[in-house]
Formats: structure tokens, sequence, C-alpha cells
């Protein structure tokens, strides 16, 4: 007999963020396909979709802690591209900064490290100014007591061990090939303790297998939806996905799974290719509790 209950056994995380106020969005350079410097956002809806962002996720009962953005880092918006923030069981933060694959982003790092840091965070890095393994917190999620990393376009396979070293928590390795989703948040988003929606075809044949594996129960999109909405680009706080834009049958899916679905529309974001995960980092992930120590 199926004894799962049927409505969502929600995540302990993510009801705490850091957003960086887009004050300097704009796109200079292009390091992912979506990008192309003769297309730039519209600064002042920029900042209102992202303000509309925030106060939805407040709304929710989720904090927003506010980071301010340097006006040489134009793709500093992507807060989840700072540094994968963990709530040690002393409740203090440990931040394993990102060591960006593109010198285009590096700078940003140094303001991420001196912001967390002065609000009582511990720091560390697995490269550094282009030297070692990179690291991009895209890539990287809590699911099922492991810590799942893509690998391949942004974070180096070798960033892995050093993860699984640092924190002390088991790694699990997907290679992403595709080259249009180059972080695991573009084609991951866990939904609870057994949900997620997934895209496949962001990963080679072996890591695409794995994951629906790991996955209980996968909400499985396509290629184009995923590239076209950005769904699987989307955050939960509670029982609500707070996504871009939702294909119909993704949100009956949802629906009927008991989750409530919000649409925000972060247009302007997407000419940088990212969007309502990319501005976000959950600061409240916890080691022991949604990461479990390593046998
Ligand atoms: N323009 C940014 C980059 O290419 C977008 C980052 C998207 N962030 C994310 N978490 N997927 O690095």
């Amino acid at each position: 007999m199926d004894t799962t209950p049927p409505g969502p056994r929600p995540l302990a995380w993510g009801r705490h963020y850091v957003a960086v106020e887009p004050t300097h969005f704009r796109v200079d350079y292009a390091i992912n396909p979506f990008m192309d410097p003769a297309d730039q956002p519209d600064p002042q809806l920029a900042l209102r979709q992202w303000h509309a962002l925030v106060r939805t996720l407040e709304r929710l009962g989720a904090r927003v802690d506010v980071v301010p953005q340097r006006a040489d880092a134009p793709d500093m918006v992507f807060a989840m591209n700072l540094g994968l923030v963990v709530e040690r069981p002393d409740g203090r933060r440990h931040v394993v900064l990102s060591h960006m694959r593109h010198p285009e982003r590096r700078m940003e790092t140094a303001s991420a490290r001196r912001w967390f840091e002065h609000r009582g965070a511990t720091t560390s890095s697995v490269g550094r100014d282009g030297v070692g393994a990179h690291l991009e917190a895209g890539d990287a999620f809590a699911f099922g007591g492991e810590l799942v990393v893509g690998h391949g376009p942004r974070t180096d396979e070798l960033a892995l061990k050093h993860l699984a070293t640092d924190l002390g928590v088991t790694v699990r390795g997907l290679r992403t090939t595709h080259p249009g989703m180059y972080h695991l948040d573009l084609a991951f988003c866990p939904l609870d303790a057994r949900r997620a929606i997934v895209c496949p075809a962001a990963l080679d044949a072996e890591s695409a297998a794995l994951l629906l594996d790991l996955v209980p129960e996968p909400l499985v999109v396509s290629e184009e939806e995923a590239l076209t909405t950005f769904c699987a680009n989307s955050v939960v706080v509670g029982r609500t996905v707070v996504m871009p834009a939702c294909p119909e049958r993704v949100r009956a899916r949802l629906e009927a799974w008991g989750f409530d679905v919000v649409v925000v529309d972060v247009s302007q974001f997407h000419k940088a290719g990212g969007s309502v995960r990319c501005l976000t980092n959950p600061v409240d992930v916890r080691l022991g509790r949604d990461l479990a120590p390593a046998p």
C-alpha cells in the first residue's frame, strides 16, 4: 500500500535569501548564449521587476537581505553565484565563495566575502583569481541530504572534491553538457523532500539517469520549456513555487501535488541568462539537517 502523503513535504530551507539590488545591471559582455550587448535591459523595468520579486518572497514569509551591487560588476545581480552558503549547527554561516569561470565576474567574490564576513560568516574558496578549481554556486543544491553539484561549463569537477572535504558532506556530481543550461539551476529545482523539476536534456546520459534516480518524483521538463521559459530557475517557499513563467502542463502537475504557483515576470534578467533562482541565494541550508554528514 502506498503510504506516501499526497501533499508537499516542504523543504526546511528557502525562507531566507540574499539578493543584489540591480542598480548597475547591464549586458556588457557575452559569457552565455543568452547575452547580447546589443540588446540591453531597461534599467528602470529591471529594478521594478526585482522589487516585485523581493516583495513576493517577503509576502510568502521569506526574509531577503540586500547586498549592494558594485558598479563594475553588471552580473552581480545574480546573487546565487556569489557563493554556496551553509548554516552550521551552531548557527554560524559558512560561505564557500564562488571562483567564477569568467574573469568578467571574478571581482564579485571580493565584495561577497567582505559582506558575509562583516555579518559574522566564515568564508573559504576552492580557488581564486583564476588559479585552482572553478566553482559557481548556481551549480550546487542540497537535495536528499546530499550536495548535488553540476559541473562542466562553469564548475570544475575538481571543485566537488573540495566541497566534500571542506563541508564534510556527500557530493553528487552531474555532468552538464548543454551550453544553454550552463548552471544546474537552469535545469533542476528541488520542490520538496521527494520532488523536483528536472530537465535531463542539460546533462550527459549517465548524469541524466543519475538525477532521475535521485529524485523519487521528478517533474520532467523539455529542453525547449527550460530554455524558453526558465521554468526550472524557480524558488520554493514552503508550498509555493515562485517562477518566472509556468507552462500549463507544469502548473497542472504542481497544483495536483498541492503546490501553489506564483509567476513573477523577470524578463529583463533573461537578457543576461538568469532568472528567479539566479537572482536569489538561500542562506538557510543547514549542515546536519539538510545536508547529512558524510559517512
Ligand atoms: N550572466 C550570468 C552568467 O553568465 C548569468 C548567471 C545566471 N545565474 C545562475 N545562477 N544560473 O554568469
